[in-house]
């Protein structure tokens, strides 16, 4: 059989995945509402699904943006998580991911989260490897396209800035960040 050869493009049709899970008892906290950290490990799963499709190589996670739960999800919710590749670099992929929590006994569906994570394919020697270009079908994927480019754009300058920030920072000069702050310092200053 011949070596099976990656395609210079695919569609963003061709990633799009979904995911649903019902949230059992386990997956609670003390106060009865889902754990977070289940929720990201599901994003987790659905994210390497729709990179390693497209890639047609294993793919690791590098960064996760967006995560905000504004709404909990109860326990007994089924949980849908619909992701789909909606930006390609040349070994890194921007997988988008729209959360969703259905209560099964009214119908009512509640937009929980919508986040974006960074993956990058792999080759068997571990090393980043180039995915296909991606196929823009409708006028949303050509939105989500640009939307990464710009969201790339600002967390570039986001990390300048703040590094630059960082290593600028002098804490005695910086003192007065604490002002109105709910922290008291209980060391020795002089
Ligand atoms: C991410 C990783 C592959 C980058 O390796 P590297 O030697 O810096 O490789 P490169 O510089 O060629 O970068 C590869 C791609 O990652 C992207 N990348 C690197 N750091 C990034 C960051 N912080 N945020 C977003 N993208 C990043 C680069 O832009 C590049 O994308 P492109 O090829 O589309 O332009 C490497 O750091 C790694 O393997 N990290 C561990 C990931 C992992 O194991 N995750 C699971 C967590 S347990």
């Amino acid at each position: 059989m011949p070596p099976f050869v990656l395609p210079d493009f695919r569609p963003v049709s061709y990633s799009r995945v979904t995911l649903t899970e019902l949230m059992i008892p386990s997956y609670a906290n003390f106060g009865g509402k889902i754990h977070g950290g289940i929720l990201l490990s599901l994003m987790d799963k659905v994210a390497y699904a729709a990179a390693s499709k497209h890639a047609g190589n294993y793919c690791v996670t590098v960064s996760v943006d967006g995560v905000n739960f504004m709404q909990p999800v109860e326990v007994g919710e089924l949980v849908s998580l619909l992701a789909s590749v909606n930006y390609v670099g040349r070994t890194s992929l921007l997988v988008g991911i729209k959360v969703t929590a259905e209560d099964v006994r009214t119908g009512m569906v509640k937009h929980t989260n919508t986040s974006y994570f960074t993956m990058v394919a792999k080759n068997d020697a571990g090393q980043p490897t180039p995915v296909p270009g991606l196929e823009l079908e409708t006028r949303d994927d050509v939105r989500r396209f640009q939307e990464a480019i710009k969201r790339r754009q600002f967390q570039q300058q986001y990390r300048e800035q703040f590094d630059n920030a960082r290593t600028s920072l002098a804490i005695d000069d910086q003192m007065g960040l604490l002002d109105g702050e709910r922290c008291r310092i209980i060391y020795h200053t002089d």
